[in-house]
């Protein structure tokens, strides 16, 4: 099997990629049961998707959000529950669209490159939050409905039993 992400051409619109790089993570993740392994695969194969700045997963550690597997530059270590766009989705349970981060308030900046920024939860069986995705864009605008739907489709995939 192709593990080769960029081989669409530029010109396919995202929901093309999202639907081209979904099988194939679902695919490559078959009968790995390592969490760890899961999370950082998926995390890999969206950065080489899309070449956003950012791509990670924090997850939920009490009353702070740890940075877990990510590509792209150092980011924080720690989220205190509320703080920033994934303190916030956190404590909101829900996912967080920022066009533009700058009027975000509470946004943390963990690199002065990023501009715009979604954050999607991912929840345990007891309706809790357990991780959140974060992307980040160098551009503005860059998120929309059709990210927020594919990245939830990609956290079924990560937390699905195969
Ligand atoms: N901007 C995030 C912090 C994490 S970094 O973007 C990787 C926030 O405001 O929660």
């Amino acid at each position: 099997m192709s593990t080769n992400f960029t081989s669409l051409s530029t010109s396919a619109d995202k929901e093309e990629k999202y639907m081209f790089l979904l099988p194939q993570l679902k695919s490559l993740l078959k009968g790995e049961e390592d969490f760890v392994a899961r999370l950082s695969t998926a995390m890999a194969v969206l950065k080489e998707a899309f070449d956003f700045l950012w791509v990670g997963i924090y997850m939920v550690n009490d009353r702070n959000l740890i940075v877990g597997p990510f590509q792209g530059p150092v980011a924080c270590l720690r989220i205190p529950f509320g703080k920033g766009v994934c303190g916030k989705s956190w404590e909101q349970k829900e996912a967080i669209i920022v066009p533009d981060v700058d009027q975000f308030p509470g946004h943390i900046a963990c690199s002065s490159l990023s501009r715009s920024e979604i954050v999607v939860p991912a929840f345990g069986e007891n309706k809790e939050v357990v991780f959140l995705i974060d992307v980040d864009s160098s551009e503005l605008n860059t998120f929309d409905l059709i990210d927020l739907k594919y990245l939830n489709q990609l956290i079924e995939i990560i937390i699905e039993k195969n």
